[in-house]
């Protein structure tokens, strides 16, 4: 069944859906996005996508075009259009279409472009990964400095995901420095010593929403949380280790490299930070 996706203020069939080739989203991957998980027919930690989508637009001098509450409604919108009960609405906002292929930004009259589509997946808070749990190869990161802002730059981070499955593996973490920054599309996390350990906020991670629900749970439960980077070796050599995200929210990893992190299955802090989440964010869902 065709879905109905969000272009402009239209709602309309999917294969109705027009965006010009000359769009800078298009030609300059000059555009921002934000993916918001619904379950149960309702977002989850909404507020926050939106304040990021804020400070990822005014970061590239881009117009919002909608306030928080317009977003919400457009959310809501797709979500009862759609029928969808458990899955992702996605957003993108690009600088526009001015008319031909030109480096410098378009003059402020034109007008942002917005498209929004909903992603059913019925098995998005019991995909089988959460019991068996990913298995990660680690590579350079090689993207650019400013992965704070939510573009739609995607490309290295999908090599990886393609050099992961050439290796048999599920997800890659991108290393710099020797440090690792985060997943190909989640943060990375390691319990070590017992204590819960993520890479500080700054301009080589995405702040992920997931990941500021998490610590702010661990640190309400009384978890041990320090928020430093750390070494792909400190990880190898962890008890356990997980990645977040709003699609695969906190997501076991079980090996990095080939070699089994802990015991090579879900650790129980990892299980207990998962349940945790999704109580909490079934009950907060809007
Ligand atoms: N990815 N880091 C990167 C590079 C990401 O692309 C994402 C999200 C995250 C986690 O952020 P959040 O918890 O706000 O989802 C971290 C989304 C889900 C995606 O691209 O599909």
């Amino acid at each position: 069944m065709s879905r109905i996706v969000h272009v402009d203020g239209a709602f309309l069939p999917e294969e109705a859906a027009r965006v010009s080739v000359f769009d800078r989203g298009f030609l300059f991957a000059d555009a921002v996005y934000e993916v918001t998980s619904v379950l149960g027919g309702r977002l989850v930690d909404f507020a926050g996508h939106a304040r990021r989508l804020a400070r990822s637009l005014a970061e590239l001098a881009m117009t919002n075009p909608h306030p928080e509450a317009g977003w919400l409604t457009l959310h809501r919108e797709m979500v009862a259009r759609n029928g969808l009960a458990d899955g992702l609405v996605y957003l993108q906002v690009t600088r526009g279409n001015p008319g031909d292929r030109n480096f410098a930004y378009p003059p402020a009259e034109v007008a942002p472009t917005v498209v929004m589509f909903t992603q059913a997946i019925p098995e998005l808070a019991f995909p089988p990964a959460a019991a068996s749990g990913w298995k990660v190869i680690a590579i350079p990161d090689r993207r650019w400095g400013r992965r704070d802002i939510k573009t739609v730059q995607l490309l290295y981070s999908s090599m990886g995901k393609m050099m992961a499955r050439a290796a048999g593996a599920d997800d890659a973490w991108l290393v710099e420095d020797g440090m690792v920054t985060e997943g190909t599309s989640n943060n990375a996390w390691i319990v070590t010593g017992g204590r819960i350990v993520t890479r500080p906020t700054g301009e080589a991670i995405l702040h992920g929403i997931t990941r500021a629900a998490v610590l702010r749970l661990a640190r309400e439960a009384q978890l041990a949380v320090e928020e430093r980077p750390f070494t792909l070796a400190e990880a190898r050599a962890a008890d356990e280790a997980f990645a977040t995200s709003a699609s695969a929210f906190v997501m076991p990893v079980v090996a990095i490299d080939g070699v089994a992190v802990g015991r090579g299955t879900p650790g129980p802090l990892t299980r207990r930070l998962r349940e945790l989440y999704l109580e909490e964010m079934r009950k907060a869902a809007i």
